[in-house]
């Protein structure tokens, strides 16, 4: 076996591959390999495995055995030499290098040539030389560091810390809406491919300044208009586009994750905006806040299974049902008045009355049955029946609703008779109920009996105007 290290030819391929490393390193800028040579970079992530643990065994044996096996040396340097220039040609494809990719090419680099230099040693048996043993150890740390400069590059930087509870739950109260969620769903989605150290398309995503600047295609984002923003424009693309982000295969994001970032950019794109800046009908605070409730999707994940066919069936032109994030089973449903109305356009939702979290029939001419109907979903959230004819007695119906945070039931008839009913939604974070007949005193009342719930009660003209255009939009649609 030891014959090996006496092989010529052994020694020749190792010193060429050294050679050629340094080469390579040297002389980088002007080296543009042809499409197969570049393609065996991509088979770095793989060999690179294997002298890591033949470098250590090899280490290893030769502390505890003395004479380290020929075969094992040889093998262990030769695909350390391999891997470094895999690993070069696989650096040639990144535009542009960032510290960290420079020096794992050079730690990788000095791995392979520390191994061939102890292969050389051993040959000349000086295999227990003190020397040799230095260069065992130092080879060693090199590996390690290499290996750890190679795994931030391709998780983050911050890989090894200790992993920390991502989700929205730990957000403040009143977020900044750049700094604590824009930028939070990039980190998670976007930034192993986006990063200083990593500039896929030229694209850096972790600031504001760098999602401006943008990649080769120039700014990722457009202040103030999301359909001139190449960042949203990748989002909204076909997952089976090349050009889709984040590529086929990557975690993707959910549907209330992308309106964020589109409402986000249509009202400017700032760093500085929170969340209390914003009106509470408006889309950005609507789907921050839903984002923001703890363990919502776990909550969530017990709904009974829809299939998208079922949506499918039951959505009409004045019915439409979406989830209210990815692929919950939880659906916001909005029904809007036909030309002839026939209950049967909502009873006929009965199969998926326990998946139903928000209704919106403002506006329907809906009556007892209905009303029966929406009682029976019993896992409702959001509900609004203002501009309906709903009664005292109806609310009285709706008690099931236990689950309930908001009510609106403004400009329809209801009084103060309801008020008791109302106070029993422990749940309900905001009622509206201007333009009903319910008196200052029953205002007082459910205030008093639940102090943590918002009473809109009156209603500016500015608001107003802002509810009816949103109204209009919805009924275009
Ligand atoms: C697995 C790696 C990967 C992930 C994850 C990824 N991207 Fe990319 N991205 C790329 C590559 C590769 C390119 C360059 C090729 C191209 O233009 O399609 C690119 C290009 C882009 C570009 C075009 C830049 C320009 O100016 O040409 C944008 C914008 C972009 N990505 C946004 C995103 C966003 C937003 C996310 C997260 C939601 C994301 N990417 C996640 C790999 C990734």
């Amino acid at each position: 076996m030891e014959q090996l290290y006496k092989k010529r030819w052994i020694g020749y391929l190792v010193f060429g591959l050294s050679v050629f490393l340094l080469f390579c390193l040297c002389f980088e800028s002007y080296i543009k390999p042809p499409v197969l040579v570049s393609w065996l970079g991509r088979w770095h992530p793989l060999i690179l495995h294997f002298p890591i643990v033949l470098l250590a065994v090899a280490v290893f044996t030769s502390f505890t055995q003395k004479k380290v096996a020929a075969l094992l040396l040889i093998t262990a340097t030769l695909t350390a030499l391999i891997t470094a220039i895999s690993g070069f040609l696989l650096g040639l494809d990144e535009s542009q290098k960032g510290d960290l990719l420079f020096w794992h090419q050079w730690l990788g680099a000095g791995v392979a040539l520390f191994a061939a230099l102890w292969y050389w040693l051993e040959t000349l048996n000086y295999g227990q030389h003190i020397g040799t043993k230095t260069l065992q150890i130092i080879l060693i740390f090199l590996v390690a560091i290499t290996g750890h400069y190679g795994g931030s590059i391709t998780h983050g930087e911050n890989f090894l810390d200790m992993p920390k509870d991502k989700s929205y739950a730990k957000i403040p109260d009143n977020p900044l809406i750049y700094e604590h969620i824009v930028d939070r769903i990039l980190e998670q989605n976007c930034v192993s491919c986006h990063n200083p150290n990593k500039q896929k398309g030229e694209l850096v995503v972790t600031s504001l300044k760098d999602l401006i600047k943008g990649g080769e295609n120039g700014s990722s984002i457009h202040a103030g208009n999301p359909d001139k923003s190449v960042l949203l424009n990748r989002l909204y693309l076909p997952k089976e586009d090349k050009e889709h982000m984040p590529p086929e295969g990557k975690k993707q994001l959910s549907t209330t994750e992308i309106e964020i970032i589109k409402e986000w950019i249509s009202l400017g794109a700032s760093d500085t905006l929170r969340l209390n800046d914003l009106k509470t009908n408006q889309p950005l605070a609507k789907l921050v806040t839903k984002m923001m409730s703890p363990n919502q999707l776990e909550k969530w994940s017990v709904l009974p299974i829809v299939q998208d066919s079922t949506i499918q069936r039951l959505e009409s032109d004045y019915v439409t049902i979406r989830r209210v994030f990815g692929n919950t089973n939880a659906l916001s449903i909005n029904m809007y008045t036909p030309p002839t109305y026939n209950p049967d356009l909502i009873l006929r939702l009965n199969a998926i009355r326990n998946n139903i979290i928000e209704l919106d029939l403002s506006g329907l001419p809906i009556e007892a049955k209905e009303i029966e109907f929406v009682a029976s979903c019993t896992n409702l959230e959001s509900l609004e029946i203002d501009k309906t004819a709903i009664t005292d007695h109806d609310i009285k119906a709706l008690n099931t609703l236990t689950k309930l945070k908001s009510l609106k039931v403004s400009e329809t008839e209801i009084g103060d008779k309801s008020t008791a009913v109302l106070s029993n939604f422990k749940n309900l974070k905001n009622l509206f109920i201007y333009e009903t007949n319910i008196s200052q005193n029953g205002i007082d009342q459910l205030q008093g009996n639940n102090p943590e719930l918002r009473i809109i009660s009156g209603i500016s003209e500015e608001l107003r105007a802002a509810f009816i255009q949103t109204d209009s939009i919805k009924k275009e649609q």
